[in-house]
């Protein structure tokens, strides 16, 4: 049971951070193999079963934000398999059920994210992300940015039909984003499916259009469709005007699939867009019909996956790198390698325990693979190649900059090194963080400069940036005349920057841009948050113990008080400068403690609520609680207390029925 929970809880994990976040924490293939040995643990313990596990649910992409819209037939996954004797296997029960030969088609397995476009009377008039399968995201405007996906059809379509395809970002347009990004020192995506699906989410259309997505549909629907095959209603949808790829086919045998799969496996390479399988499909309709579904996908479809691209090489050194936040992750320096069309000659080794995993040892002969990660990793070592007198490769105890103990938290994988004021690279990395877009937006100075001011003592903190001369500037390298004024200028201009960004540039660590902005929104200045207790801040939303003992140890250390005093004195926002808006005096008088997770509104949202209406928001339950608005799993520890001291507990229902009778 608790092998089960743990790989269920996992896999959301996982799904989450490929669907919503658009960072993929492992590769597809490490994912497909936690999901079929949940498969197998649950088929052998049916007493575990949960109608909420990944295993019957497709992983959702849904956001908040955008307007959700149910779909009028289910969004399907695919049933998948990375071996050819599963597709054989596939071959012959569906022929066992059909009762006879049948035709399949096979198409490429584009690797972007699933869309679903509706026109009525020939018209786009909807565009909608596959979201958990029910209900999607509406991304019309978006969709209607997509160079080939046409405003109108043209020819003898019906008058409602809708079309299931996949949104692509093509190779060049992947490098040219990632190029952009890096001069902005913006986060790279790591592969053109998580930058496809980012940018389908994107509130400025035309960004989307100018980063030029492709959409290629696979699946026509329809109450009047007039065809009676796959094959068929793909080539009537191309007359349509819809984008179908012509690599598809029509197989006969077995015999053909399998030489259709050998053949784009080594053909896919020279592709425009990113493919990860292929698609096998029954032809017939009326056979699909008749073959029809499991919780999750269709019975007459199913996807081969490609092996990731592998290449064998030697190790030369192991090297460590000191992020900005100080944990210390292994590198392993290769022999120069071609990996899918790139010179690969580093590969992250993640942490000790993963080093330790593979059993690294010097000179090693190891097997790289490119994931769904930027950085490609190490998967095996060839231990055969193994010379016998080598050693093990041991974790360094020491910073390798300043030389500092490193530590490690129970609960962490990662080693760090606890010298944060005094180690180079976490200084400059936290000046660079500071700088950086998302943050202070200081254009000019870039992670070079930074060095550079680090190296000749010009800035070594983030506070000096602000003292920074005419003078000081212009015996940087490269600093003419004009790009001193600039940079002036910029940190000028930083001062107009909110609080909340205030916050996250200052490096709290695991303080990020959302979480930065939750903590503004519910501590109104850094004084207040100064102040907060574990108590308080694990109150809001998303922020756990670990994030608020950081924010306390943060404030703990004089340094960064001294940074934050002279911040302020330089005229940087320490509090945030809306003021509450309060739209009436409904909840006058009440107190409402908010607990759980919630449907309608984020947990914030009914605290702003609670707010505007002027009521107060308590942080436990007590004799003063007036109501426990609770959504789903509130602690019973809190429900037994509401309990004993008669304290009423509302549903949002209930919750907006009371606004509304104060209304009436
Ligand atoms: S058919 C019920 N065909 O792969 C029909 N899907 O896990 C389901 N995909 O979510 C889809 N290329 O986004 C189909 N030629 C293709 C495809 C394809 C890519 C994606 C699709 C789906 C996922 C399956």
């Amino acid at each position: 049971m608790k092998e089960i929970d743990d790989l269920r809880r996992e896999l959301r994990e996982y799904n989450h951070s490929y669907y919503v976040l658009n960072q993929p924490q492992i590769s597809d293939k490490e994912f497909d193999m936690k999901m079929k040995k949940l498969e197998q643990l649950e088929a052998e313990h049916p007493e575990c079963y949960d109608a909420d596990s990944p295993t019957l649910k497709v992983g959702s992409d849904l956001q908040k934000g955008f307007v959700q819209v149910e779909h009028r037939y289910p969004m399907l996954s695919l049933g998948n398999t990375y071996s050819e004797g599963e597709v054989r296997d596939w071959y012959i029960k569906t022929k066992k059920l059909v009762g006879k030969d049948f035709d399949v088609v096979c198409e490429l397995k584009f690797d972007g994210t699933s869309i679903s476009v509706i026109y009525e009377n020939g018209r786009l008039v909807r565009g909608v992300t596959r979201g958990d399968g029910k209900v999607g995201d509406d991304v019309t405007r978006n969709v209607a940015y997509i160079q080939n996906v046409p405003k109108f059809l043209t020819g003898d379509y019906p008058v409602k039909v809708e079309f299931r395809g996949e949104v692509l970002m093509p190779w060049s347009s992947f490098d040219r984003l990632n190029r952009e990004r890096e001069e902005q020192q913006e986060q790279l995506f790591a592969n053109p499916r998580n930058a496809a699906s980012g940018t389908l989410k994107l509130l400025d259309s035309k960004e989307v259009w100018r980063r030029g997505l492709q959409t290629y549909i696979y699946y026509t629907l329809g109450e009047e469709l007039p065809l009676k095959t796959h094959y068929e209603q793909l080539q009537k949808t191309r007359e349509w005007g819809m984008n179908v790829s012509s690599d598809m086919k029509l197989c006969h045998s077995l015999e053909e699939i399998m030489e259709y799969i050998k053949h784009w496996d080594e053909a896919r390479k020279e592709l425009p867009v990113a493919t990860d399988g292929i698609v096998l499909k029954v032809n017939d309709f009326t056979l699909q019909e008749k073959l029809g579904y499991t919780a999750k996908n269709p019975r007459w479809a199913i996807a081969y996956k490609f092996q990731p691209e592998q290449a064998l090489t030697r190790l030369e050194a192991v090297t460590y790198q000191v992020g900005r936040t100080g944990v210390v992750t292994p590198v392993a320096n290769l022999e120069a390698v071609l990996l899918s069309g790139t010179m690969v000659r580093r590969a992250t080794l993640h942490n000790e325990d993963f080093v330790r995993a593979l059993d690294l040892h010097e000179s090693d002969m190891v097997y790289v693979e490119k994931g769904g990660e930027i950085i490609p990793k190490i998967t095996a070592v060839d231990k055969s190649q193994r010379d016998k007198t080598a050693k093990r490769i041991e974790f360094i105890d020491k910073c390798p900059v300043c030389n500092t103990k490193l530590v490690r938290n129970d609960e962490e994988s990662a080693w760090y090194c606890p010298n944060e004021t005094g180690c180079a690279p976490q200084i400059r990395g936290r000046m660079e963080h500071f700088v950086s877009r998302k943050a202070m937006n200081i254009d000019g100075i870039g992670s070079e400069i930074i060095t550079n001011m680090y190296e000749t003592g010009i800035a070594t903190s983030i506070e000096a940036l602000y003292s920074l001369t005419y003078n000081d500037l212009r015996m940087l390298d490269g600093f003419a005349d004009k790009s001193a004024r600039n940079v002036l200028a910029e940190l000028a201009k930083s001062r107009e920057v909110p609080y909340e960004r205030v916050l996250f540039a200052i490096g709290i660590r695991n303080v990020g841009e959302v979480i930065a902005k939750k903590l503004a929104a519910r501590f109104r200045s850094i004084d207040e948050l100064r102040n907060a207790t574990v108590e308080e801040m694990t109150e809001v939303e998303d922020i756990g113990e670990k994030i608020a003992r950081n924010v306390i140890a943060f404030f703990a250390e004089p340094k960064n008080i001294s940074m934050i005093e002279t911040l302020r004195q330089y005229g940087l926002k320490m509090k945030s400068e809306e003021e509450k808006v309060v739209v009436s005096d409904r909840l006058s008088g009440m107190t409402i403690v908010v607990s759980g997770k919630f449907e309608m509104h984020s947990r914030e949202e009914y605290k702003a609520m609670i707010e505007s209406n002027g009521g107060k928001n308590g942080s436990s339950v007590s004799a003063k609680t007036t109501y426990i608005l609770a959504g789903s799993d509130m602690g019973p520890a809190k429900r037994e207390k509401a309990e004993k001291l008669g304290v009423k507990i509302i549903n949002e229902n209930e919750f907006a029925q009371l606004l509304k009778e104060k209304e009436d």
